[in-house]
């Protein structure tokens, strides 16, 4: 069977039909390239994800549990010199790397640019949000004589961009040589019936796959093998558009190592019930981080016998991987969880509809879902001001306006 009909095949199991149509009607390089791309596409994968919609999400039939955590403002002063000493040792030896994830999209934020090339407005000249990140590894790489290495994930959607961006900037400052993008993976997208949405340029609409993506795209793109060749023995992940992240913690860091784990993480105490961030627990034993969009309501609200929130550790994506650790769940396929929003797409008619409602569904790994393949965790507890803000919406709570507020008290403190 050439490949034409094996996909032809595949698009008829698979209730695909009007794709079929669609590449009938196609000639040439579009016909090509619409094939090209088909070949790529997990069918299976992607029914099984479909189906995965209708389905609850069950959370009481696991066994939940409280997280266990140190607060770092309550460390006695030999334990934090002893953490401090051990994290700073492994930086300083050059086998620390940072991975920044800046694949998203930035919706809320309404800004259509790589969020990472978003201005914060703080004194006065303002600062990009890769532009704090970057100061925040120079500060890092002089207090302990070395040079990071700096990966970024991109996504398709926006890689040329980013790269663009970062060399007018001369990667603030940043040696060029540790800066190395690599891209995540994308899905397509489905309308409420399963099927495949066609986009203006006669493609099947896909997009980013989330940021769980990271540690199969680090060992796809080679960074992996770059890390592994650099001697790197344990590697940050976090977020980009956290104005306050800090991406070489020693108290972290040498926490790890003490509590001889593999993954680590830095929480801070959720602001309220309703904080729109996900809450570490335990799952079945292992750790777990639930999502506020699937944190039932209840368990949000519970708070413990001294009235803290039972479940009030926010994640705030800055978590410590061992090189191990990356490379055993870059093997394994983490869950994916759907989102239904609007897309635009292509009708039977070869009409553009732009919808008003949502009408299809994302699928989306999540970071802290390698958690689960773990039986331990070593959490930190750290402040709010001291190392969360966030630049989520536009107005309002995790805006602009208040992480440029946090960000100027912080630099005040100091
Ligand atoms: C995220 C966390 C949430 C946490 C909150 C803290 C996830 C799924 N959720 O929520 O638990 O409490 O941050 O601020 O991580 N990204 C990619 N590729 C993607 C999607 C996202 O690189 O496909 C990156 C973004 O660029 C960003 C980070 O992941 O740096 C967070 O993504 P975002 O979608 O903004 O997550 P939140 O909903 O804010």
């Amino acid at each position: 069977m050439d490949k034409t009909q094996n996909v032809m095949e595949l698009l008829k199991v698979y209730n695909q039909e009007h794709v079929i149509n669609l590449l009938e009607k196609l000639k040439g390089n579009k016909k090509e390239e619409l094939i090209e791309q088909l070949i790529k596409i997990d069918f299976h994968q992607i029914k099984e994800l479909y189906d995965n919609t209708k389905k609850e999400i069950e959370i009481k039939e696991n066994k939940i549990e409280e997280i266990s955590y140190l607060d770092k403002a309550k460390l006695k002063y030999e334990q934090r010199e002893e953490f401090d000493a051990l994290g700073e040792d492994i930086i300083r030896k050059g086998q620390y790397a940072v991975v920044t994830m800046a694949g998203g999209q930035g919706t809320r934020l309404g800004y259509p640019g790589p969020k990472g090339t978003f201005k914060l407005d703080v004194y006065g000249k303002g600062k990009y949000l890769f532009e704090i990140l970057a100061e925040n590894l120079k500060e890092a790489n002089k207090k302990y004589d070395t040079t990071i290495p700096w990966y970024i994930m991109t996504s398709k959607e926006n890689n040329d961009e980013t790269e663009a961006f970062l060399k007018k900037n001369n990667y603030f400052g940043y040696d060029e040589e540790n800066v190395m993008l690599f891209m995540q993976g994308e899905l397509p997208l489905v309308d409420t019936e399963g099927k495949l949405l066609i986009g203006k340029d006669m493609k099947i609409k896909e997009a980013s796959d989330g940021n769980g993506g990271v540690f199969s795209s680090l060992r796809a793109t080679g960074m992996l093998a770059n890390m592994k060749e650099r001697n790197i023995k344990w590697i940050f992940i976090g977020g980009v558009d956290n104005a306050l992240l800090k991406m070489a913690d020693v108290t972290l860091l040498g926490m790890a190592i003490k509590k001889e784990v593999q993954i680590a993480s830095k929480s801070v105490v959720k602001a309220n019930p309703q904080e729109r961030v996900g809450v570490f627990c335990k799952m079945n034993g292992h750790p777990k981080v639930i999502e506020y969009s699937e944190l039932p309501e209840k368990m949000a609200e519970e708070v413990d016998s001294s009235g803290e929130l039972k479940y009030g550790e926010s994640h705030i994506m800055c978590n410590l991987f061992t090189i191990d650790a990356i490379e055993k769940v870059s093997k394994e396929p983490l869950m994916y969880h759907s989102a239904f929003k609007k897309n635009s797409y292509i009708d039977e008619e070869g009409k553009e509809i732009i919808p008003e409602e949502p009408n299809s569904y994302k699928f989306e790994s999540f970071i802290f879902d390698a958690f689960e393949f773990f039986d331990d965790i070593a959490i930190l507890r750290g402040k709010r001001e001291d190392d969360f803000a966030p630049v989520k919406n536009k107005d309002g709570v995790d805006s602009p306006k208040t992480a440029k507020e946090l960000y100027e008290k912080y630099w005040e403190r100091q």
